[in-house]
């Protein structure tokens, strides 16, 4: 019997350049973008409709999302309130990623709100973009643990998702902001939310900060789990949260996929590509290893 797909959402534009201190030109921003979206990606987190004095990185988001190819694409914009939201969908985003974290400490130094005032913005949120035929997506950050408040239990996660449920959301992305979780603990967490609420698509946000990012997402893939973020050679973080660091690398995980036979969308040569162009463009050795380690079945000429 076939494998089950896993559909990848690339946050390279959102979560991995919000995490560089050094101004991209936007150009180049859009040039990565559209080679990302050119390896078969099937939804792109661009960018973020967010303060240009909280993530001065993402100010030109409008810019990036109009000169996206978008025949085959979603491409999906995170956005912290209505305003944002407002900004994304007139520039014609097709999803609306709004974030609100677990932890009420987290949340108030991301947004500067309380977790239960993020609850309320998703409800007008919601409806705005349901008055536009639009899709909505709710990510959870800091929802396995926050290096504020520590590692958390999957009632407390569940008390949110339950509120967000009786709105009728039904996407919701699981963030390990900080790569705090392990892979029992996400079989937990995968196995009782995808029971209490079978009509919600989860996917897994995971980041690779102690080194658990790829063995965290084959965790999720075996408790269910079919959609899953990640970023070109492994850039990305949240610079709210302390310690944070990149995203699981989109191109190692296609590579782990390809090998095990298991269906999904990009192109591993041309994301290589695109990776090393990445490197280049950034001025820094990027933490991808396949893209200097070479594909584990291609034999080295003696
Ligand atoms: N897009 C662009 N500008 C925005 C905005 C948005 N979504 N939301 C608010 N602003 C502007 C306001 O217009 C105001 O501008 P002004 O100072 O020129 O008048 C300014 O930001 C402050 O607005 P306010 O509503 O008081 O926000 P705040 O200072 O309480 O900050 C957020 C709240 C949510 C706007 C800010 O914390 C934020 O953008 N956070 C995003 C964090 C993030 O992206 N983290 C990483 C991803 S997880
Ligand atoms: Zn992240």
């Amino acid at each position: 019997m076939d494998k089950p797909k896993i559909h990848l959402t690339d946050v390279t534009g959102r979560d991995g350049f919000q995490m560089e201190k050094e101004w991209i030109e936007t150009e180049d921003k859009i040039h990565i973008l559209n080679r990302i979206i050119g390896s078969g990606i099937k939804r792109i987190e661009a960018t973020s409709f967010v303060s240009p004095k909280a993530i001065p990185q993402l100010k030109d988001a409008k810019e990036v999302v109009r000169e996206l190819h978008r025949d085959h694409v979603e491409v999906m914009a995170l956005v912290p309130n209505l305003k944002g939201a407002e900004l994304a969908l007139d520039s014609g985003v097709d999803v609306v990623n709004v974030v609100l974290s677990i932890s009420e400490t987290h949340n108030k130094k991301n947004v500067n709100k309380t977790v239960s005032e993020s609850l309320e913005n998703v409800t007008a949120i919601h409806h705005l973009v349901r008055d536009q035929y639009k899709k909505l997506n709710v990510s959870l950050g800091t929802t396995f643990g926050c290096p504020f408040e520590g590692l958390y239990h999957v009632e407390k996660v569940s008390t949110i998702i339950s509120k967000l449920h009786s709105e009728g959301i039904n996407q919701i992305t699981l963030a390990d902001t900080t790569g705090m979780a392990n892979p029992t603990q996400i079989s937990r967490f995968v196995e009782t939310l995808t029971k209490q609420y079978p009509d919600i698509q989860f996917s897994l946000h995971l980041h690779n900060t102690r080194g658990m990012g790829l063995v965290n997402l084959y965790a999720g893939y075996h408790a269910g789990i079919r959609h899953f973020d990640a970023a070109l050679g492994g850039i990305g973080g949240c610079p709210f949260a302390p310690g944070a660091t990149g995203n699981v690398c989109l191109e190692d995980i296609v590579h782990m996929l390809d090998l095990m036979n298991i269906p999904n969308d990009p192109d591993m040569n041309k994301l290589i590509h695109t990776s090393k162009e990445l490197e280049r463009i950034l001025g820094y050795k990027l933490s991808g290893q396949v893209m200097k380690a070479g594909l584990a079945n291609e034999v080295v000429p003696v």
